[in-house]
């Protein structure tokens, strides 16, 4: 089934220079880069984005390091592209990771992982509402 997914190349990555790296990587899986922009996001987008961490321990510096610098999002198509996205991502820890995954290759660590990509076809739908709705095109 031919669906379209979020994806978000994370500040540690980005400050990195892996944007390209990462990206043809998901090319390289038959991927098809549909929009794309770059940015430092507000943060009231990150609450939303992670609304269903809010109450982790964690939330707090999540939401800081989100907010501390510029991230690449995309909308991503292809035939299953939220579960062949989540295999090319790898485990959300790195050192769990497979080999050659993005996060095996470009992660740190929990939160400093590289890219966040959408963990069902429901919730792309929603991340990609709301990372490329109409009101944040407005913004632009
Ligand atoms: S959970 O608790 O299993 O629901 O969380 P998980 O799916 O593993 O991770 C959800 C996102 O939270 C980030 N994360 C963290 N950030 C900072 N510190 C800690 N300890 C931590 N643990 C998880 C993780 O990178 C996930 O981000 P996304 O963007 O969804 O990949």
């Amino acid at each position: 089934m031919r669906e379209s997914t979020l994806v978000i190349i994370k500040p540690d990555a980005v400050k990195k220079q892996r944007i390209g790296a990462i990206l043809s990587l998901y090319e390289a899986h038959g991927l098809v880069l549909e929009e794309a922009y770059i940015c430092v996001p507000e943060r009231a987008l990150i609450e939303k984005h992670y609304e269903a961490h809010k109450d982790k321990d964690f939330y707090p510096s999540l939401v800081r390091f989100m907010t501390s610098d510029r991230v690449f999002v995309m909308k991503l198509s292809g035939e299953n592209a939220v579960e062949v996205v989540r295999e090319i991502n790898g485990a959300t820890d790195p050192a769990k990771a497979r080999v050659c995954t993005i996060r095996y290759l470009y992660g740190d660590s929990v939160q400093f992982n590289a890219v966040h990509g959408s963990s069902s076809p429901e919730e792309a739908e929603a991340e990609l509402a709301l990372w490329f709705g109409k009101d944040q095109d407005e913004e632009e």
